[in-house]
């Protein structure tokens, strides 16, 4: 794992921590992906991913990465600013035997963007909404999609607003620094498609909205 922490994310370490990472690693291997990252995940798997590779960003445990080399993907490069969410993703790239196909990188994904290479696939999954600064994360990722581009975000439904608020008020209540922000859909869209990418799917959830873009 290649670490090169920065200032992107505040609180992040504090909140996704070894506890919250184990727990999501046992789900995971309890009950698989959850919902919505399912549905990405059978979205992205329509077509034949047979040699392609994936760029993951923010992907956590690494439901996303592990089911695409399970599906013949050539390999992945994971990168998280998270360092529990990358040293569980790592446990289970061992225990699933992809360890040798999987590069992972400890770092916010805008610092470091320069230096990776472009992807067949790009996947950011609930990571959208950790990440104030929406137009630098979408323009550094949007530039590495060689062929499709995979996002899961808070829809733009009242239930969804109203989470976030109450989620960021019981941040603020325990005195952590980690926050939660809404990006309109609209701005999304409008963004990732001034990157010339079209929207090939669309699905929701409850609480979230699952797209598919293709270049
Ligand atoms: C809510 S978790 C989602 C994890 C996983 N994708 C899932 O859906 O279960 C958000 C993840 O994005 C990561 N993240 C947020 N902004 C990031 C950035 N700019 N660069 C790298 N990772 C980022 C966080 O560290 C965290 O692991």
């Amino acid at each position: 794992m290649t670490s090169a922490p920065s200032a992107c994310c505040p609180g992040v370490d504090e909140f996704f921590s070894q506890r919250l990472a184990y727990r999501e690693l046992q789900t995971y291997r309890r009950r698989g992906p959850s919902r919505s990252t399912k549905k990405l995940i059978n979205a992205l798997l329509k077509q034949d991913i047979t040699g392609w590779t994936l760029l993951d960003i923010g992907g956590g445990i690494g439901a996303i990465q592990h089911a695409v080399l399970d599906a013949g993907g050539a390999s992945v490069v994971g990168v998280d600013a998270s360092k529990e969410y990358l040293r569980a993703l790592q446990e289970e790239a061992l225990r699933l035997g992809n360890r040798l196909r999987t590069s992972l990188y400890h770092s916010d994904f805008v610092a470091i963007a320069d230096k990776l290479d472009t992807a067949d696939i790009v996947t950011l999954d609930r990571v959208l909404c950790c990440y104030k600064d929406l137009e630098s994360l979408v323009a550094a990722s949007t530039a590495k999609v060689r062929r499709v581009y995979g996002l899961v975000y808070p829809r733009g439904s009242l239930l969804s607003r109203l989470g976030i608020f109450l989620f960021n008020a019981s941040m603020w209540l325990t005195r952590k620094e980690f926050r939660t922000h809404f990006h309109h859909p609209d701005k999304i869209h409008s963004l990732v498609a001034a990157a010339g990418l079209s929207e090939s799917y669309r699905a929701n959830t409850l609480l979230w909205q699952v797209e598919v873009y293709s270049r």
